[in-house]
C-alpha cells in the first residue's frame, strides 16, 4: 500500500494526538477562582474514575489547584468558542475569567471549585495521587461527581489541532454490535 507520509516534526506531534475535548479547569482556593483551557488529558481507570492531565506552572491556575486539591473539569461545546479562546488566551492573576468572558459559576456538591454552568458536563475532581507534579506537571484527579446534560445527543466539542485550529465533534458511528461486551 502507498503511503503519503512523510518525516514530521516531532514538536507538531500534538497536532494529530491532541484529540481533546478541550475542557476548561474551574479552581479555587482561599477565595479566588479561575479557569483555564485544557487539552492535554486523558482517562486513566473506570472505577474509580481517574483522570490525569498537564497543568503547567506558568499557569496561575497550578498554584490553586496545588493548593486546594480539587478542581473541576468542564466540557464546552462549538458555541461557547469565544469564550474559550478568551479563556485560554488571558492570565487569571489579571482577571476574574468568569467576568469578562460571560460564564456562570455553579457550586458544585463535592468541592468547592466552581463548575461552569455554560458547558454541558462538568465534572467534580479531588487530587488522586501528586507523585507526578514535579516531575511532569501530571495531576492525577479522581473524578467525585458527575453533572452531564444527556439530552445533548452529539455535542460538538472542540479538539485541538495546535496553531489556533479546532476540529469539532458532531457525527457518529455505531459498531457496536461488533463489540466485545467489555470493550464497550
Ligand atoms: C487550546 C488550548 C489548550 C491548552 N492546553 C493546556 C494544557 O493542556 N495544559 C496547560 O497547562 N495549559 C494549557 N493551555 C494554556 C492555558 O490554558 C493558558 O495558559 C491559560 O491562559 C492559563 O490560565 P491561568 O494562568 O489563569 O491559569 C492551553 C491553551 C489553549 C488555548
Amino acid at each position: 500500500m502507498r503511503s503519503f507520509k512523510t518525516d514530521f516534526p516531532l514538536d507538531q506531534s500534538r497536532c494529530h494526538l491532541e484529540t481533546g475535548p478541550i475542557v476548561l479547569v474551574g479552581s479555587q482556593w482561599q477565595g479566588e477562582r479561575n479557569l483555564m483551557v485544557m487539552g492535554w488529558h486523558m482517562m486513566l481507570g473506570f472505577a474509580p474514575a481517574h483522570f490525569g492531565c498537564l497543568i503547567t506552572a506558568g499557569n496561575h491556575s497550578q498554584r490553586l489547584v496545588r493548593e486546594s486539591r480539587e478542581c473541576t473539569i468542564n466540557v464546552p461545546t462549538l458555541d461557547l468558542i469565544d469564550a474559550v479562546v478568551g479563556v485560554g488566551n488571558s492570565d487569571g492573576d489579571d482577571i476574574d475569567k468568569f467576568e469578562a468572558f460571560g460564564l456562570t459559576p455553579v457550586a458544585g456538591d463535592a468541592v468547592s471549585a466552581p463548575l461552569v454552568a455554560e458547558c454541558y458536563a462538568s465534572f467534580e475532581c479531588r487530587l488522586a495521587d501528586d507523585s507526578q507534579i514535579d516531575r511532569h506537571e501530571l495531576f492525577i484527579w479522581e473524578i467525585v461527581k458527575a453533572h452531564v446534560d444527556t439530552s445533548i445527543e452529539l455535542p460538538r466539542t472542540l479538539h485541538y489541532r495546535g496553531h489556533g485550529r479546532f476540529m469539532i465533534a458532531g457525527d457518529e458511528i455505531d459498531r457496536s454490535k461488533d463489540f466485545r461486551i467489555q470493550n464497550l
